[in-house]
């Protein structure tokens, strides 16, 4: 059954009527299509449009075919254009003629609107579980190794000490921030669109605010035209998808690097590694990877829509049928990383003794030694200059800052002591640094306290 007959002398060409149909992929919203058709008769019985009589008709006709996709009674049958032609001819079938009352007041452009607002709100808050979920796994690695000294990087150069807690925290803020972002979309696009018609309202006294409410809608969207044409929130929470799965592409690039073998910072659980087909050793950190490899496909999500859109009139064209497959893929994508990477980082085994003797080498404390100088008299230029030289000195005899002996730190400068040793210890290199956000213990037993509330209250 189509839903546009009428005005047509010919059947459609068949691969027309593929091409056009969309029921392969909209089927995925046949609860959101039939909860907002719920809500739209009964405000149309509400507003006396239809009689009460019809709207619990439709009611239990459209509860019944809910029930019955549910149980697997009824299959969507992909010969439909789409999900919503689906459901209305079933209706009809089943409860007769107040079936055909259902698209009073209603266009297909606003009743796919709010199905894909309705879905996206949905995926939204699970998401933001998901994200969740990880945060706690983070805070739970964060506070177990506030004293575990590693290297911290820049230019993946071994810079100065850091600790464990302090890099988790470091993906703990990104992730953070992920879920304000998937909060401020969901404020955003929380206006209902149904009741906009096709672009330009109708002429039934619809209770555009009741319907709103009905949903759990801040209220209704306040012009038809762009209500029926707004994909705004698709793009932002596609570009909020991307920004998530960048965050985890550079966390499993850190972990395929701490994985390596000339790392060994980590040990990956066997659950969540594989194996080579021909190398028997291998234990491969094939999950790291593909969570990295999928980001390109969540990007191109954003790509697509943000090209799909530019250079649509106002209001309602055919091209945002394109918008459903490209943002379930991201959705389903984004998911399913999150989830899988929080089960990896779950089980990491972290390699402690090797964090801690890798800050030793490359000479992560060479600005404190420099700042032990300064806090002696040395002018900061001047003791960057004489650290420079004890670096090179230590490369050519193969030393460290803390193998050096006494009397080589002062042939290089008489202003050392034998307290540089301490100073320049990894221990006080991390102790020293507890001003807001940095690595000291101090200061991450304070962010700790402040991500524990947050957890809480959010
Ligand atoms: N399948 C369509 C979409 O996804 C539903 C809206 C159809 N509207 C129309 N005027 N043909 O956008």
């Amino acid at each position: 059954m189509k839903l546009w007959g009428g005005r047509f002398t010919k059947a459609t060409n068949e691969l027309v009527h593929n091409f056009n149909a969309s029921i392969s992929f909209d089927q995925k919203f046949y609860k959101e299509d039939i909860e907002g058709s719920i809500a739209h008769v009964t405000m149309l019985a509400k507003q006396g449009i239809i009689t009460d009589e019809d709207k619990d008709s439709i009611i239990t006709g459209l509860k019944g075919i809910l029930e019955d996709i549910r149980a697997g009674r009824l299959e969507i049958d992909g010969t439909y254009e789409d999900i919503h032609s689906f459901v209305e001819a079933h209706l009809t079938e089943r409860i007769g003629e107040a079936g055909k009352k259902l698209h009073t007041g209603r266009s297909r452009n606003d009743q796919v609107a709010l199905d894909m607002k309705l879905y996206t709100r949905k995926e939204i808050l699970e998401m933001d579980v998901l994200l969740k979920n990880l945060l706690e796994s983070l805070l739970k690695i964060m506070k177990e190794n506030t004293d575990t000294i590693m290297p911290g990087f820049t230019h993946l150069q071994k810079a100065q000490p850091v600790t464990l807690a302090h890099h988790m925290g470091a993906y703990f803020e990104m992730f953070k921030r992920d879920r304000s972002r998937l909060s401020d979309i969901y404020k955003r696009m929380d206006y209902c669109p149904l009741g906009s018609g096709a672009l330009a309202g109708t002429t039934y006294p619809l209770d555009r605010e009741y319907t709103a409410s009905l949903l759990g809608f801040t209220g209704p969207a306040l012009n038809s035209m762009d209500a029926v044409s707004d994909r705004d929130y698709l793009i932002e929470f596609s570009s909020a998808m991307s920004i998530i799965m960048m965050h985890l592409s550079r966390f499993c690039e850190e972990i395929t690097i701490w994985n390596s073998n000339e790392y060994q910072f980590i040990e990956i659980d066997d659950s969540y590694s594989t194996g080579s087909s021909i190398m028997p050793q291998k234990k491969n950190p094939d999950i790291a990877e593909l969570v990295r490899g999928k980001t390109g496909r969540v990007y191109g999500t954003l790509m697509s829509l943000l090209t799909t859109m530019k250079g649509l009139s106002l209001a309602y064209n055919k091209d945002m049928q394109e918008d459903k497959e490209l943002v379930f893929d991201a959705i389903d994508t984004t998911k399913g990383c999150i989830l899988l990477f929080n089960g990896m980082l779950d089980t990491l085994v972290f390699n402690k003794d090797r964090m801690r003797k890798s800050t030793e080498g490359g000479f992560t404390n060479a600005t404190d030694a420099a700042d032990y100088l300064v806090n002696h008299g040395v002018p900061f230029r001047d003791a960057h200059g004489i650290i420079g030289r004890l670096v090179l000195y230590c490369i050519d005899n193969n030393k460290t800052l803390s193998t050096l002996s006494l009397d080589e730190y002062k042939e290089i400068s008489p202003v050392f002591e034998a307290d540089i040793y301490n100073a320049a210890s990894m221990e006080t290199c991390i102790e020293k640094r507890n001003t807001t956000g940095a690595p000291g213990q101090k200061a991450m037993q304070e962010a700790i306290t402040v991500y524990e509330d947050y957890l809480k209250n959010n």
